[in-house]
């Protein structure tokens, strides 16, 4: 290790206390087509799919985290995917507008549960994804765009949260939420200090991969091969990554830079297009 690899050096990592909104998938299959990875014609095991998502939920429990329940309906097989019912800050819940028709219903059930639980509703005018597509990072959100999310729920999410709002470009269909491409690692940093990001490079604009590069110089660099098994779609309290067991490389650069890892096998979910973080939504008082 050389004397400028300050990033490589282990250093204590601290947890934060953290909220999470999560929907049993008692109603998982794939029976539509939108995204690359989901193919209706192979066949799903729902049961399995609840046995992996029950691992992860105790494995947020074992964290200490306050996990909430959505209840799932039947019909909504990605209602599973929690992280995109929302993007909930400062008691504020900015509601999801789904791309797709197959979605659209999952928009109103999660509003229905935000306003349920106190949360002030913004119901949203332009098409997003909540949380697959907007990312706190620090005082800043990022906010992907591409695929999904549009680029004026940018404008309208910074109107909302009152917070400079970073836009990416995706560029790859398989990455196809920003949550998929890119991970932060410290949800609460010191203010001011980079908040440490993971990402993979190629799934970005050229221009975009320039604001990263520029914004966290210390970001952690992600190889297609763990991206592809879903790796960055992790959740981090801080100090401990809960992550896909196949992405053994990241795991390795994360315990390099101080975190645990806690890996979680949801191969079921996978077949959906989603992973950990996908299953998980924040809610931020
Ligand atoms: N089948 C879902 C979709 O394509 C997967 C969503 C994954 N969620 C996420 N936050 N990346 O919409």
């Amino acid at each position: 290790m050389t004397l400028t690899d300050t990033a490589a050096v282990p250093v204590e990592r601290a947890a934060s206390a953290r909220t999470v909104l999560m929907c049993r998938p008692d109603h998982f299959t794939v029976s539509y087509r939108i995204n690359p990875w989901m193919h209706p014609a192979n066949p799903t095991d729902t049961s399995l799919a609840v046995q992996q998502w029950e691992t992860l939920r105790s494995a947020y429990v074992d964290l200490g985290f306050d996990v909430q329940l959505v209840d799932p309906i039947a019909g909504l097989p990605d209602m599973v995917y929690a992280a995109n019912g929302g993007f909930v800050l400062d008691g504020i819940a900015y509601g999801a507008r789904f791309t797709h028709p197959e979605r659209a219903p999952e928009g109103p059930a999660y509003m229905d549960w935000f306003e349920r639980a106190g949360y002030a509703v913004h119901v949203p005018e332009e098409i997003n994804e909540g949380e697959g597509d907007f990312l706190l990072a620090g005082e800043v959100i990022l906010a992907g765009s591409g695929f999904r999310s549009s680029t004026a729920s940018q404008a309208e999410l910074a109107r909302v949260f009152g917070r400079e709002v970073v836009g990416l470009e995706l560029v790859n269909p398989s990455y196809y939420h920003l949550d998929t491409a890119l991970a932060v690692l410290d949800p609460e940093p010191a203010p001011g200090a980079e908040p440490t990001i993971a990402y993979l490079p190629s799934a970005f604009s050229e221009a975009s991969q320039g604001v990263l590069r520029e914004r966290f110089p210390n970001a952690i660099i992600v190889t297609e091969a763990d991206a592809a098994v879903l790796g960055l779609n992790c959740f981090s309290d801080g100090r401990t990554v809960v992550v896909a067991s196949r992405a053994l490389g990241y795991a390795r650069q994360l315990r390099e830079r101080g975190y645990e890892t806690i890996d979680v096998d949801l191969s079921e979910l996978l077949l959906g297009g989603g992973g950990v973080k996908c299953c998980t939504l924040e809610l931020r008082r």
